[in-house]
């Protein structure tokens, strides 16, 4: 999850600066990710539901609507959807009594050493 975390504040700072072949390359890791972790891990604690059905639910549309909208390289869609995405991490975080961790578009660019 803070492998995701990062995924997600860095595909935020591509989409701002266009930079769409990044973009790219972090959505597919974004989307790799989440579902390594219902591979891998299909039940966590006390989650009553398996993850890839909270992926399922949750995330899976907004990951492939925030694909189309890099795919076209269009800016507004790219925005739109990633604010759905983020509304997406944050129902699974309810759903999963995890409700406490919530996530935002990332408010500055904390990775000095990357160019976007
Ligand atoms: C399948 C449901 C689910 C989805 C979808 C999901 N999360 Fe999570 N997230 C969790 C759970 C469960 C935890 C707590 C994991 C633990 O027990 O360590 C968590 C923890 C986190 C944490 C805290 C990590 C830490 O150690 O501080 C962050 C940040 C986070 N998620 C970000 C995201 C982002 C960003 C997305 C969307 C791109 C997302 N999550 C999507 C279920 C989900």
């Amino acid at each position: 999850m803070a492998q995701t975390a990062t995924r997600h504040a860095k595909l935020w700072f591509a989409g701002q600066a266009e930079n769409w072949a990044l973009a790219a390359y972090e959505i597919d890791e974004l989307h790799e990710g989440m579902e390594d972790a219902g591979k891998y891990h299909p039940t966590h604690k006390q989650i009553k539901q398996a993850i890839p059905e909270l992926i399922a639910q949750y995330v899976d549309q907004p990951l492939t609507a925030l694909e189309q909208a890099i795919n076209a390289k269009n800016k507004a869609e790219f925005i739109a959807n990633y604010d759905k995405l983020t509304a997406g991490c944050n129902a699974c975080h309810q759903a999963t009594e995890f409700g406490f961790n919530v996530v935002q578009r990332p408010s500055f660019n904390p990775f000095a050493n990357q160019a976007f």
